[in-house]
């Protein structure tokens, strides 16, 4: 569904005097082909270009060379853009940044009446989106009144309400506590169970995407290597060259094999922790 052609993209473009001194892009000869229902994290340090390479996916940036294409729509092509923007959607690392309405049913029902939704079909899916993300607020609750983790599921319940084919969530779960991080990733799960889309999920913390199909490691504008979980872990070198760091019952596993303990190798922390206990 997603398909990006040798890439590159500069935040301002570079005049000459700018290429002698060196001038950057923020993306450089990325591509990458995303099929419709993969669950794909991007990862990587801070100023890499996860979130520049979002914002080329919903056509909010354009690729200076190179192309990007959502469902065949080039975004370079004005009249494809609403098409894109709808099936695309993106949550940030803010919510409150995204929320429009005073109350949770105003909030979801604004972006539904933007794309034309039925009038007498929004407050339905109001009530279907609150329920889908598990939040325990009725329509009428004012957004003021919401926890970090509801403020967060609200933003979730307001992009689902649209049926995007893809969803980017770009830090989205910074605010959160490791329990409620913990909650969102699992309601989140939940939800594509029911209603498939692509998943990208922007994140520094290994922990939230060991169970995505694939993961994309970026470095200085780049994408250095791809593959799934279970293969890219086994490369500790590379994942710290990217600035990642494995959960530490990972770390705990690979000490407990140093030690001539046998482990095997899908570890996760409940299976750890049953493994430690016998
Ligand atoms: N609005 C902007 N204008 C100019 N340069 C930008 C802008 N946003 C990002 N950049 C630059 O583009 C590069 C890539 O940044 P980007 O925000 O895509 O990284 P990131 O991987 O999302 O980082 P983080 O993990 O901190 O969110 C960085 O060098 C950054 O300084
Ligand atoms: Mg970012």
């Amino acid at each position: 569904m997603i398909d990006i052609r040798n890439a590159t993209f500069y935040y301002n473009e570079p005049d000459e005097e700018d290429e002698d001194a060196g001038h950057k892009p923020a993306l450089s000869h990325v591509s990458l082909n995303i099929p419709f229902g993969e669950f794909v994290a991007f990862l990587g340090r801070n100023g890499s270009g996860k979130s520049s390479l979002s914002r080329l996916l919903n056509g909010i940036e354009l690729p200076t060379e190179g192309t990007v294409l959502v469902e065949g729509h080039n975004t370079s092509e004005r009249s494809s853009l609403p098409a894109i923007r709808r099936a695309v959607q993106i949550v940030f690392q803010n919510p409150e940044n995204q929320q429009v309405g005073i109350t949770v049913g105003e909030d979801i029902a604004f972006g539904l009446s933007n794309i034309g939704w039925p009038q007498e079909e929004i407050a339905s899916r109001i009530a279907w989106a609150i329920q889908l993300v598990g939040l325990e607020a009725d329509e009428e609750r004012p957004v003021s009144n919401l926890s970090g983790g509801e403020k967060q599921k609200l933003a979730l319940a307001s992009v689902l309400a649209l049926a995007p084919r893809c969803l980017i969530l770009d830090e989205a779960t910074s605010m959160l506590d490791p329990v409620a991080r913990r909650q969102f990733v699992e309601t989140l799960h939940e939800v594509r169970k029911q209603v498939p889309f692509t998943l990208i999920y922007i994140t520094h913390h290994l922990e939230e995407v060991t169970g995505a199909d694939r993961w994309v490691l970026f470095r200085s504008g780049e994408i250095i290597a791809e593959g799934t979980p279970a293969k890219l872990e086994q490369d500790t070198v590379l994942l710290e060259n990217c600035g990642l760091e494995l959960p530490y019952y990972h770390r705990l596993a690979g000490l407990l094999r140093q030690q001539g303990i046998s482990v095997p190798a899908d570890m996760n922390e409940q299976k750890l922790r049953d493994l430690l206990c016998t």
